[in-house]
């Protein structure tokens, strides 16, 4: 079985000193074994992140890319740029980007393009709101949003790192259970299935308020490969907590 991935999501969080003090617990308390661990910063400290965590067990993520190479898109941040620095993945199309910032299923699958022509990981979110669950479409929402990146990345969609996110479940406290989280990451294996044959290879996180109370449950569901961590990434002994029993699972 391949090994876990925990990715840390700190969002619009840290601060100089406040990241140093993190990083050093979480060195601190990884296990032995650790499975893959990242820790996805705001741009403004990916540079500090990197230089800590060089050549230890925790991976850098940036929260997001550009869906261009370079010119005059100001505030934005290239996949070159990211790899200049040695950052290993970029989430995109994470639902508060969707929501907040406007991006569309294509906008998305260009930014995990222009991240894998770098060789950083796009770790791609796909989730449905409280609304569609109810209307009984997550299939069909999360469906949706992955097929665009299939779509627009060929035959490189295995490398990519896929992060089941329901909307409802995120910053909320509603987890979504192991079962319905189980249900719909079978869904985007199966499709992931249709367009790679190594579709056993691509990492399926689940995230949404995943805690340290939940994660081992979570983790045991069969097509959950990981977590994309919010609030609880914030917090080293809670972190430590999800990555032990990932490192476990
Ligand atoms: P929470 O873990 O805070 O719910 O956030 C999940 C998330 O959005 C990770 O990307």
């Amino acid at each position: 079985m391949k090994k876990k991935l925990i990715a840390g999501n700190w969002k619009m969080n840290g601060g100089v000193a406040a990241n140093a003090a993190l990083l050093e617990q979480l060195s601190a308390g990884m296990p032995a074994n650790p499975c893959w661990v990242a820790v996805c910063a705001p741009a403004v400290y990916l540079q500090q992140v990197a230089t800590i965590t060089h050549g230890g067990a925790i991976a850098v993520g940036a929260q997001d890319v550009s869906a261009h190479d370079a010119g005059a898109y100001t505030g934005e941040m290239s996949a070159g740029m990211l790899r200049d620095l040695g950052i290993r993945y970029a989430i995109v199309g994470h639902s508060e980007r969707r929501q907040y910032h406007g991006e569309t299923d294509a906008v998305v699958a260009l930014k995990a393009q222009k991240a894998l022509s770098c060789g950083v990981t796009p770790i791609v979110c796909v989730g449905e709101t409280l609304e569609e669950r109810e209307a009984g479409k997550t299939e069909e929402v999360v469906k949706r949003q992955l097929a665009a990146v299939i779509h627009t990345n060929g035959h490189c969609i295995s490398e990519i790192v896929v992060a089941y996110e329901p909307v409802w479940a995120i910053g909320t406290g509603k987890t979504a259970t192991p079962e319905q989280a189980q249900e719909v990451h079978a869904v985007l294996r199966a499709q992931l299935a249709a367009a790679t044959p190594h579709a056993d290879r691509v990492h399926i996180l689940y995230g949404g308020s995943m805690n340290a109370a939940n994660a081992q449950q979570l983790l045991g569901q069969k097509d959950i490969d990981g977590g994309l961590v919010g609030g609880a990434s914030l917090k080293a002994a809670d972190f430590l907590t999800i990555i032990a029993a990932a490192s476990a699972a």
